[in-house]
């Protein structure tokens, strides 16, 4: 039955094997959870949730003492999404990216809003904006994201870009939050000429640590 492979009797599983050590709660982590918990539950629209999981992430970034090394680990080819947390309610997920030297991704959108948190290295984020033919340009100028930044997306307040490893010698790590279990949400990678290609990201660790 292929269709169950999407109901949430199948994703009880998933989130089982999340509690388990293979997956991450140091102090600091869990306390940056719960606090986003009660900010999702309480905030009231996404402008003040934003505001408040912005000053959240911007606290759990300035210190680079609490990642796991497996989640901060590169792959040679290509960049890599780690699982730290899935709200059980899916209302939001944390994830860390790990960039190796010139690693980046393609145009791409998110859907839903998203918090980008730099930890280690640096990053470049490229807002795009699509013109009346379709097509999809480089929209101001490209942001530097450096230890301690944070940056937000949202389909309301710009949700399409470009990013990169700033770094051409080293191994950069940021911290993502997102107002969904993104790793299941179907979104976009768009060319610049305008042709969209629908994708599902998932996890690197769903399997690696299953
Ligand atoms: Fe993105």
């Amino acid at each position: 039955m292929r269709k169950a492979a999407f109901t949430p009797a199948r994703r009880a599983p998933l989130m089982r094997r999340m509690e388990t050590p293979n997956h991450p709660h140091p102090p600091r982590l869990r306390a940056f959870v719960r606090q986003l918990e009660h900010a999702v539950a309480h905030a009231g629209g996404e402008a003040p949730l934003l505001s408040r999981a912005r000053a959240l992430l911007r606290d759990l970034v300035a210190h680079d003492d609490w990642l796991p090394a497996p989640f901060a680990r590169p792959h040679p080819q290509h960049y890599q999404q780690y699982l730290l947390h899935a709200d059980a309610a899916q209302r939001f997920s944390v994830v860390s990216f790990v960039w190796g030297p010139g690693q980046g991704t393609p145009i791409h959108d998110h859907t839903v809003w998203g918090l980008i948190g730099m930890l280690r290295g640096a990053e470049e984020s490229q807002p795009y904006a699509r013109d009346a033919r379709g097509r999809w340009h480089p929209h101001g100028p490209a942001r530097r994201l450096q230890p301690g930044d944070v940056e937000a997306v949202s389909p309301t307040i710009g949700d399409v870009h470009r990013v990169r490893n700033a770094l051409a010698d080293g191994v950069s790590v940021s911290i993502h939050v997102y107002g969904a279990d993104i790793g299941r949400v179907r979104r976009h990678v768009f060319t610049e000429e305008g042709a969209a290609k629908p994708f599902v990201s998932g996890y690197a660790n769903t399997a690696v640590h299953p």
